[in-house]
């Protein structure tokens, strides 16, 4: 189906409102419910799983050390509108077919409020998972400004309630920040990025099976997704009318399995002031930024000299990423239209500051613990590729048990040819380096041979992370201290297809 580009206004999501303030804190209730949303003009409107029936959900915003409950209920029906496999781990019968949890990507949240994929629940709470403990969660966001996402973790099916549409933006400020002078208000504009497929009849499409169908198994979970259209905040292919001022953009990669290399089409310079967990210590002026799913950039960029111009902000990762397709140009090449046509509305008194936060830098001495952990492939019992983490699976016993308040680096070794992006939950990381090793040794002998030197990361990745690219063909090490909190946590990989296929491991954090 080919859809018209640039003919939707893109969305702007609304803040949350608290339910109510409780002994001075602020308590939210939250309701996925199915409805039906406009995506496109020329689109009926399609079938969509919301958080408070929005695609993306409504965004919540939350200061830093200010504790919030949020109560998230579930009235979807039991039947889901995306084909489920009920072979992979977490789906099988008798668990019922629709199941949910709420994660707070990034957040520093106490284990029973993080959403672990098995403490999932159904409609009005009817059933609960194995883990399930509260519907209510506690953020105390014990972390500086930044921006994180909420979205559905529930185990075997995360992949397809993401796709529905169960994610939405949470933002933390701080008084750090807002002393920045940075652009705010409507000059600060969040953009969830996602791709998806469409029937005819306007549903989402997701594929039943591979392209090469598995023997004895359909529907089948499929290795990665890519969808064929691209939308920003629940619309595909919007335009953002603006002023010629400065604009900061909250990029987030809420997709299944698409990494986005992003760049304007006016060839210019911008700003990245922050990334997945807070701003930088300095700005980065670059020309692109390399998002893989979860990643997230805070940027700031100049439209003072466009005016009457008309500027796409556009991708070029290859999917899958590094080895496949580059994007259509026509297509998957593009992301969002900016258009310089809106009067200066006053004067622009915003700033890039030279520098933006203290942001101190672990040394690896400070480790106790240096876990080598491998991200390989395998194949599961019907023959299906399937990636793992250090080659266990989800059911195995947990085998991460670092103790709170410890600093350890975590080496991830991929033999595989995908870049993953890997998260912690939990956690806030800094990556120390990425280094190319031998693979084909590697697997032989388990010995490590490197073949190059170590390589920093990035200027744009010297700063708090959640979510790390770990490329093919190398050693990817993070360090970080252990905490705030103790108890059962999960580490994955973010492509989501890999995530609900064993790419997932609990750890637990003891005291
Ligand atoms: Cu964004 Cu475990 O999740």
């Amino acid at each position: 189906m080919e859809l018209t580009k640039f003919v939707d206004e893109l969305p702007t999501i609304p803040t949350l409102k608290p339910n109510a303030i409780l002994n001075g804190v602020p308590y939210y209730e939250v309701t996925m419910l199915q409805c039906h949303q406009q995506l496109h003009r020329d689109l009926p409107p399609t079938t969509i799983w919301g958080y408070n029936g929005m695609y993306p959900g409504p965004t919540i915003e939350a200061f830093s050390h200010q504790l919030i409950r949020v109560c998230w209920k579930n009235q979807l029906p039991t039947k889901h509108f995306l084909p489920v496999d009920k072979t992979v781990h977490g789906a099988e019968p008798p668990n019922p077919e629709v199941r949910t949890v709420v994660h707070l990507h990034g957040g520093a949240t106490p284990d029973y409020s993080d959403g672990y994929p098995e403490a999932w629940f159904t409609n009005d709470f009817q059933q609960v998972g194995p883990y399930f403990v509260t519907k209510t969660y506690d953020y105390p966001n014990l972390q500086p400004s930044t921006a994180l996402w909420y979205h559905d973790h529930a185990v075997g099916i995360t992949r397809l309630n993401i796709y529905a549409g169960l994610s939405g933006f949470y933002l933390i400020r701080d008084t750090q920040e807002q002393m920045l002078n940075l652009p705010r208000g409507n000059y600060e504009v969040p953009l969830l990025v996602q791709d998806r497929s469409f029937n005819e009849d306007g549903s989402l499409y997701y594929p039943c099976e591979p392209e090469e169908p598995v023997e004895g198994v359909c529907p089948s979970v499929v290795p990665e997704f890519f969808g064929d259209t691209i939308l920003v905040n629940g619309k595909v292919w919007p335009y953002l009318d603006v002023e010629p001022r400065r604009y900061r953009f909250r990029l987030l990669n809420a997709s299944n399995s698409r990494f986005y290399n992003f760049s304007l089409s006016s060839n210019q310079f911008f700003y990245q002031i922050g990334s997945d967990q807070g701003l930088l210590e300095q700005p980065v002026m670059t020309k692109e930024i390399l998002l893989g799913p979860a990643e997230r950039a805070d940027i700031i960029v100049d439209f003072s000299t466009q005016f009457g111009n008309t500027i796409t902000l556009q991708n070029s990762a290859p999917s899958p990423f590094p080895g496949g397709d580059p994007p259509n140009p026509e297509t998957t090449g593009l992301i969002l239209q900016i258009r310089v046509i809106r009067p200066l509305c006053s004067l622009d008194q915003s700033t890039i500051p030279y520098y933006l936060t203290y942001m101190p830098t672990l040394s690896e001495n400070l480790a106790s613990k240096n876990r080598l952990l491998s991200l390989d492939m395998a194949k599961d019992a019907y023959g299906r590729e399937i990636h793992l983490l250090d080659n266990k699976r989800w059911a195995d016993p947990i085998t991460e048990c670092p103790k709170l308040g410890t600093y350890e680096v975590w080496s991830f070794i991929n033999t595989t040819e995908d870049a993953h992006p890997i998260h912690i939950h939990l956690v806030r990381f800094q990556v120390l380096d990425r280094q190319p090793y031998n693979v084909d040794v590697y697997q032989q002998t388990d010995e490590i041979v490197t073949t190059g030197s170590k390589i920093p990361p990035p200027l744009n990745e010297r700063g708090w992370k959640d979510t790390v690219i770990a490329n093919p063909g190398e050693i990817t090490r993070v360090i970080f201290a252990v905490g705030p909190f103790s108890g059962l946590y999960v580490w994955h990989c973010h492509i989501l297809e890999h995530e609900d296929h064993e790419m997932m491991l609990p750890y637990i954090v003891i005291k």
